[in-house]
């Protein structure tokens, strides 16, 4: 009498690997610069901290983005990279293409991801 044994296979595949490697883009930046340049240009609106309640907004009719708040942690890089460089439409945030170059546009950023860093979740 023959016996079958059905041996469970065991496969253990490659997977895994797939993990969503964040695209590192081009965006690679010096925090510490930032630091210097958010000061000088950005929290008289935006903030010590990042959370939009700069001295600066009390005239304001559009308040500044909290970047700690989901609606901007849900942001990627290249979003709000574009909203430094050519402004917001509607809004008193105006573009800085013309005053920061492009380095210095990447080191503020780095500097606003490292107080609120990207959350795809919110
Ligand atoms: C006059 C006030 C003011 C100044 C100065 C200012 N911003 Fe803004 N910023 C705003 C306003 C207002 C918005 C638009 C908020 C909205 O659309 O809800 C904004 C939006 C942004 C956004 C988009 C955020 C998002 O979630 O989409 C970024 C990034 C940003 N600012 C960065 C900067 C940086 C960096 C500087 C300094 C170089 C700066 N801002 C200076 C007022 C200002």
């Amino acid at each position: 009498m023959k016996t079958t044994m059905c041996l469970g296979i065991l496969s253990v595949l490659g997977v895994g690997l797939f993990s969503s490697v964040a695209v590192a883009e081009s965006l690679s930046g010096n925090p510490k610069k930032g630091e210097a340049l958010y000061q000088q240009h950005c929290v008289g609106c935006h903030g010590t901290t990042g959370d939009g309640l700069g001295a600066d907004i009390k005239e304001l009719i559009v308040p500044p983005a909290n970047f700690r708040a989901p609606k901007s942690r849900t942001r990627t890089d290249m979003e709000l990279y574009i909203a430094i460089k050519q402004g917001v439409l509607f809004s008193p945030m105006h573009g800085w293409a013309d005053r920061l170059s492009d380095q210095e546009i990447r080191d503020v950023l780095r500097y606003i991801r490292s107080v609120a860093p990207f959350n795809p979740v919110g």
